[in-house]
C-alpha cells in the first residue's frame, strides 16, 4: 500500500515566480501608448544605456527575446557552418540552439556538480581548431568560473559569449557578467528583469555591436538599403519602458532573492541546498535543491504541490538528449548533467514571498 497521501494545504498556492510589476511598469506603459511611438524609439536607447551603465560595456542592443540575442551574438561573431562553440549541456535549449541556427557545432562540457555550472576543466578538453566561442551559463544567477573561462579564452585566442540569461545584476569577483566578453540577457516575463519578452546583447566591441545592430533590423543602417540578410528582432519602446521601471527597482528585488535564498539554506535540513562558490554574486533567479539519488522526484513534486508550493525543474534534461541536437553532436556522455538532471527541484524564491511562505516552503520540503 502506497502511503497516506499528505493532506491538501487550503492556503493559497505559492507560485514558483511571479512578475514584480508595480505602478511604475503601469504609468511607464501608459506613457508610451500616450506618445505615439511605439517601436523602437526613445525608450530602447535609454534601456539599452541602462544597460551598459550596469555592465561596464561600451555597447548594448536591444533584442526581441533572450534567443534572437543569442542567435545574433553568434551571427556577429562570425560562426557558422563548420565552426564549433563550447557550451553547458545543462541549460534552457536556446543556448544550444542559438549555436544550430548558424550551422555550427555545439560542443558539450560537462558541469561542476557542486554548483551546476560548465566545467573549466572540461571546456579545455573540449577546445580544437574549430572552436570560435565558448558559451558559459550562469545558471540560476550565479556567475560561472570567470577566472578560468577567461584564462582558456586568452590562452586559446577564442571569444566568450556569456549566456547572462539568468543574471542580470550578478557578478564575478566585482565584475558583471555580460563584460568578460559579449554577454546575452533575457528579458522574458520570470527573470529578475523583464520585459514580458526581450533580450539585450552587451559587448566593448564595436563590430560585434555594428553588425548585431544591423541584423537585428534587415540589415539595415540607410532606409531601405540592406547590406545583408537581416531580421526583425528589434524591441519595442513599450516593452523597454518596462524594463526601464524593472532595472529601477531591481536592486531591491535582488536584496530580497538573497534574503529568501539565505532563509532557505539556513533551514532546509532535509535535503542538499545549492552551493555558491566565493567570488560569486549570485542572483537568485531559481533557488535549486538536489535530492538524494534514487529519490522519487515525482513523488516529492505531488507532495510539495498539494502542500500548495509551486515547483520548476530546470532542467528535467541535458541538451544532448533532444533528437535536433543528437542529429548533430551525435551520443555524448554526460555523467554529470545527466546525474543532476535527474534530481534538482526548484522552489519559490522570488521576492514577493512573504515570511509565511517561507516557513511553509522550509516546512514542506523538511517534511519530504
Ligand atoms: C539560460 C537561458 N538561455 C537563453 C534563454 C532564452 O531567453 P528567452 O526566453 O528570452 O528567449 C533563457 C530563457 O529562459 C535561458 O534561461
Amino acid at each position: 500500500m502506497p502511503p497516506d497521501p499528505a493532506p491538501v494545504s487550503t492556503l493559497p498556492r505559492i507560485p514558483i515566480s511571479r512578475p514584480w510589476i508595480g505602478p511604475e511598469e503601469k504609468a511607464a506603459v501608459l506613457e508610451v501608448l500616450d506618445s505615439g511611438m511605439l517601436a523602437e524609439g526613445p525608450r530602447v536607447a535609454a534601456f539599452e544605456e541602462a544597460f551598459s551603465r550596469l555592465t561596464g560595456a561600451r555597447h548594448s542592443i536591444a533584442t526581441s527575446s533572450g534567443t534572437t540575442a543569442l542567435h545574433l551574438a553568434m551571427l556577429a561573431h562570425g560562426i557558422g557552418p563548420g565552426d564549433e562553440v563550447i557550451t553547458s549541456p545543462f541549460t534552457f535549449i536556446a543556448s544550444v540552439n542559438s549555436i544550430l541556427f548558424t550551422g555550427a557545432q555545439p560542443v558539450f562540457a560537462d558541469i561542476d556538480e557542486a554548483t551546476f555550472n560548465i566545467d573549466p576543466a572540461h571546456i579545455e578538453r573540449a577546445i580544437t581548431p574549430r572552436t570560435k566561442a565558448i558559451m558559459p551559463v550562469h545558471l540560476y544567477g550565479q556567475p560561472c568560473d570567470m577566472d578560468e573561462i577567461s584564462m582558456l579564452a586568452r590562452r586559446y585566442g577564442i571569444p566568450i559569449i556569456e549566456d547572462a540569461a539568468q543574471a542580470v545584476g550578478a557578478s564575478y569577483r566585482g565584475r558583471a557578467v555580460g563584460s568578460f566578453g559579449t554577454g546575452v540577457f533575457s528579458l522574458y516575463a520570470t527573470k529578475n528583469v523583464m520585459t514580458a519578452e526581450g533580450g539585450m546583447i552587451t559587448t566593448d566591441d564595436d563590430h560585434v555591436a555594428e553588425t548585431a545592430r544591423l541584423l537585428r533590423n534587415h540589415g539595415m543602417r540607410k532606409r531601405y538599403q540592406y547590406e545583408m540578410l537581416g531580421y526583425n528582432f528589434r524591441l519595442t519602446d513599450i516593452q523597454a519602458a518596462i524594463g526601464l521601471a524593472q532595472l529601477g527597482r531591481m536592486s531591491e528585488s535582488t536584496r530580497r532573492r538573497r534574503l529568501n535564498a539565505t532563509f532557505l539554506n539556513g533551514h532546509i535540513e532535509s535535503v542538499a541546498t545549492p552551493i555558491t562558490k566565493e567570488g560569486r554574486d549570485h542572483v537568485w533567479h531559481q533557488y535549486t535543491i538536489r535530492l538524494p539519488e534514487g529519490a522519487d522526484r515525482d513523488e516529492a513534486i505531488a507532495r510539495l504541490e498539494r502542500a500548495g508550493i509551486g515547483t520548476g525543474i530546470f532542467y528535467p534534461l541535458g541538451g544532448h538528449r533532444f533528437p535536433h541536437v543528437r542529429e548533430v553532436v551525435g551520443d555524448v556522455s554526460l555523467p554529470i548533467t545527466d546525474r543532476v538532471a535527474a534530481s534538482v527541484i526548484s522552489l519559490p524564491v522570488h521576492p514577493l514571498l512573504e515570511h509565511a511562505d517561507l516557513e511553509r516552503i522550509v516546512a514542506a520540503v523538511n517534511s519530504l
